[in-house]
């Protein structure tokens, strides 16, 4: 017998994320419904110190708006150099508007000259139940280093100046970033914790 579906309220306007997620959960039972289809028009706040705090305020925020299931999550780019640096702040790092080049082009001027390049990719995913109240974090890291120029095509936001083995984020297919990705590790932790939940 196969497993009821359980709707899961995707909380993100990401159509990019969505799309990664509907990959990566693709053989659970469950139905991703979108923000829109929930009907939900306000945005939530987003002004924690963590990804953790960031991650749990929208989930708490979208399930109370819905009363679905929810899933949210919270990512940035940490650069060694520059102290974690953007951390929180990475979708706003060059400007409340900032599109993803104007946001990568600012930090490659940030470390021109930086010989420690290393940094790191982190998501928090948070689930939050409104029925029985439940709440659970899942992180995924993906370390790297940056380049000094943009490589690429693939992916968004600052793959292209993020390298792991010689290669960037948006050098590589879909399948292949998710593969190493720190939203595709936090995730595959989701997706895990579903599976042994959902499947009889
Ligand atoms: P948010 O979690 O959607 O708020 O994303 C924060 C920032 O990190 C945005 O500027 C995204 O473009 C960037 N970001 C998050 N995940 C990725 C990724 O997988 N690749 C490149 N940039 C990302």
């Amino acid at each position: 017998m196969s497993a009821p579906r359980r709707r899961l309220l995707v909380a993100t306007g990401s159509a990019h994320k969505l799309i990664e997620l509907q990959r990566l959960f693709g053989d659970l039972p469950i139905d991703l419904v979108t923000l829109r289809d929930a009907g939900i028009v306000g945005e939530a706040p987003e002004d924690g110190a963590t990804f953790e705090e960031n991650a749990l305020q929208k989930a708490r925020w979208y399930a109370a708006a819905s009363g679905e299931w929810t899933l949210a999550d919270d990512s940035g780019l940490e650069v060694a150099a520059l102290e974690g640096a953007p951390g929180v702040y990475t979708r706003r790092y060059a400007g409340a508007d900032a599109t993803d080049v104007q946001n990568y082009e600012k930090l490659l001027a940030a470390t021109v000259g930086v010989a420690d390049r290393s940094a790191r990719f982190v998501c928090t995913m948070a689930l939050v139940d409104p029925v029985d109240r439940s709440e659970r974090t899942f992180r995924g890291e993906c370390r790297g280093s940056l380049t000094t120029a943009p490589r690429g095509t693939f992916g968004f936001g600052y793959d292209p100046i993020f390298e792991v083995d010689g290669r960037t984020m948006a050098e590589r297919p879909p399948a292949e970033k998710d593969a190493l990705s720190h939203r595709g590790r936090a995730a595959a932790l989701v997706a895990a914790a579903l599976r042994s939940e959902l499947q009889p």
